[in-house]
């Protein structure tokens, strides 16, 4: 468990225009600034201030081999942050940018070591978000910025989940939502064949689309065994409780949950349907971009709540449904396939 900083405050900002150029004079400073974007909360800080991003890694408690991405407002500013940048990234910028994908390339000399966590690459992403660009722009730099969580809880949707993780860690929240809730797709451009290295709302189909070539997918992605990103190998998004993930055939899973809700409640657990939980936080599970949203919420509401066991069935696994089966993937102690 981190515990605030002494001393420190955090200031909650509005979306409006001169709230945005306060947050953008804290990251001139080297502060620290959680900002929204269309997929979750970022840390932002300066990415060319050394010192200004080691403090994230610091109040996020997030270990020093996890590199971060870099949010860029314009294209100019992609050619300070990256070298020997291929077409296809241009290509990709075209489609998708601003917007959910982020792409490993070439890192620049000028964006400091310890962004890339000693790598020689770096991760770059234009953000759709307007409140996002309107705070890269403000600031003048580009900003490293991870997702504004402790280490290991899942990634801020709102900004009450990143208070209830980071007050007194970081100087300010600015106050709003993300429209897709879960990671951007991560895309490794350094290698002769594009390879995701996480699934997020831009699919493989969509970028072989654009690209016309194969693009290789997740969870096939090793190097002698080790993980190509080294975010991969951290055991993500965890609720407090235990999390049963349930595959297979629908009929077998429908019977399985049941079966094991009305066995660990006669034992007087306290149980979660996950799926039927986003359905009481208003959403249509069945319709995956309102599971994917309101996802992260929902286990963070399972800790405040308690519950011994949190259960959830499958979706299909299918365009942004593959982002959140990866991600339930990452959160559950078992995966039951049925
Ligand atoms: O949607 C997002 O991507 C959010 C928002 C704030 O932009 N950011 C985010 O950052 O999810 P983070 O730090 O939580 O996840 C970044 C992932 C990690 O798994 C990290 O290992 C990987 O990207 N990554 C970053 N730089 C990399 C690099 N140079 N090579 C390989 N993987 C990299
Ligand atoms: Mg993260």
């Amino acid at each position: 468990m981190l515990h605030p900083l002494p001393g420190k405050r955090t200031l909650i900002f509005g979306c409006d225009n001169h709230s945005i150029l306060r947050a953008s004079r804290i990251i001139k400073k080297g502060g620290l600034v959680a900002f929204p974007t269309e997929t979750v909360y970022g840390l932002g800080a300066d990415a060319t201030n050394e010192k200004a991003v080691a403090r994230i890694f610091q109040a996020k408690g997030r270990p020093q081999d996890n590199p971060l991405i870099v949010h860029i407002s314009n294209l100019l500013q992609l050619e300070t942050v990256a070298r020997d940048i291929p077409s296809a990234a241009y290509t990709l910028a075209q489609y998708f940018w601003p917007g959910p994908l982020s792409l490993v390339l070439h890192k620049h000399e000028a964006i400091p070591e310890i962004v890339s966590a000693g790598l020689d690459s770096v991760a770059v992403r234009m953000p759709a978000d307007k409140i996002a660009l309107n705070l890269i722009k403000k600031s003048g730099v580009p900003l490293a910025a991870p997702s504004a969580n402790l280490s290991g809880k899942p990634s801020p949707t709102l900004a009450i989940h990143v208070l209830a993780d980071l007050t007194g860690r970081v100087d300010a929240v600015i106050n709003h939502s993300c429209r897709i809730g879960l990671e951007s797709t991560v895309l490794d451009l350094t290698g002769p064949i594009p390879v995701i290295l996480r699934p997020g709302e831009v699919t493989a189909d969509d970028l072989e689309k654009v690209l016309k070539t194969k693009v290789l997918r997740p969870d096939r992605v090793r190097k002698n065994g080790i993980p190509r990103s080294p975010g991969i190998k951290y055991r993500h998004y965890s609720p407090q409780a235990p999390l049963i993930l349930i595959t297979g055939r629908k009929l077998i899973r429908k019977t399985l949950i049941k079966e094991l809700e009305k066995y660990y409640q006669a034992k007087g657990y306290k149980i979660i349907n996950l799926n039927r939980f986003i359905e009481e936080l208003g959403g249509q599970p069945q319709k995956v971009e309102q599971f994917a949203r309101l996802l992260y919420n929902a286990l963070r509401k399972t800790d405040y709540l308690h519950c011994d066991l949190i259960l959830v069935e499958q979706i299909d696994d299918e365009s942004l449904g593959r982002a959140v089966m990866n991600r339930l993937g990452k959160a559950a102690t078992r995966i039951l396939k049925v």
